[in-house]
């Protein structure tokens, strides 16, 4: 099956990557006062709405986890990815935190077990036909008025809505963000708020990055 090829590729590329990826980008949230304003905002409203528990699906390394875990908004945070290697290193950077291996397309968590998932830049790397049932795993998670933060790059322009681009680590593609908030609206997600940040001349590539929060309706 193409997801499983795509899934072995991928978790073996990171595999390989994760203590560089982790050193890379353990701090990086402290330049990143959007990326903060974003996370900062998800934890506000997961919190407010009574269900605090929290997947970061994808987390790499755990650098975020501990963020959200940080914020003290009574969020029960864990992480959650495909590579071995990154929750090796997450367990370690975070001990008092939990870290499962395992696929975004097939979580072992029950339906509507969770108030919030994040997925910062870890649809990434899921071939374009394969991210409906994706944001279908999201949805069946989530519990009824639960969020999701979701993180990718910007195509460039509405008249590409995927394309695939060359990153460091594994295949990946970027998507026009008004295709991806329709894919997540037809799996029951709507779009509540969207942060477009512009690149900066010191990004590696020149590339919108997109946060949508969405809310399972
Ligand atoms: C670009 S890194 C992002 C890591 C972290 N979320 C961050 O913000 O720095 C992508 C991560 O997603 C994980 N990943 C990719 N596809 C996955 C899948 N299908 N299931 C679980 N994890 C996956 C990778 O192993 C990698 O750690």
């Amino acid at each position: 099956m193409v997801e499983h090829d795509a899934l072995h590729t991928t978790r073996d590329a990171y595999d390989a990557a994760a203590s560089t990826y982790a050193e890379l980008f353990r701090d990086s949230l402290r330049d990143r006062p959007l990326d903060r304003a974003m996370l900062d905002a998800f934890a506000e409203v997961v919190g407010a709405g009574g269900n605090g528990r929290v997947a970061d699906v994808g987390c790499g390394p755990g650098h975020v986890t501990e963020y959200l875990d940080g914020l003290g908004r009574g969020l029960t945070v864990c992480g959650i990815d495909a590579s071995p290697a990154m929750i090796e290193l997450a367990r370690r950077a975070c001990p008092g935190l939990r870290f499962e291996v395992g696929s975004m397309a097939a979580l072992d968590l029950a339906d509507g077990a969770l108030g919030g998932v994040l997925s910062r830049w870890s649809v990434i790397h899921t071939p374009p036909e394969e991210l409906p049932p994706v944001l279908a795993e999201f949805h069946r998670v989530l519990a009824p008025g639960g969020h999701l933060l979701i993180g990718f790059s910007a195509t460039d322009g509405a008249a590409h809505p995927t394309q695939a681009f060359d990153h460091a680590v594994a295949v990946a593609y970027r998507w026009w963000p008004d295709h991806l908030a329709e894919l997540l609206r037809a799996a029951g997600l709507t779009e509540t708020a969207r942060l477009v940040r512009e690149p900066e001349p010191t990004d590696p590539r020149p590339f919108q990055e997109v946060q949508l929060l969405v809310r399972k309706t």
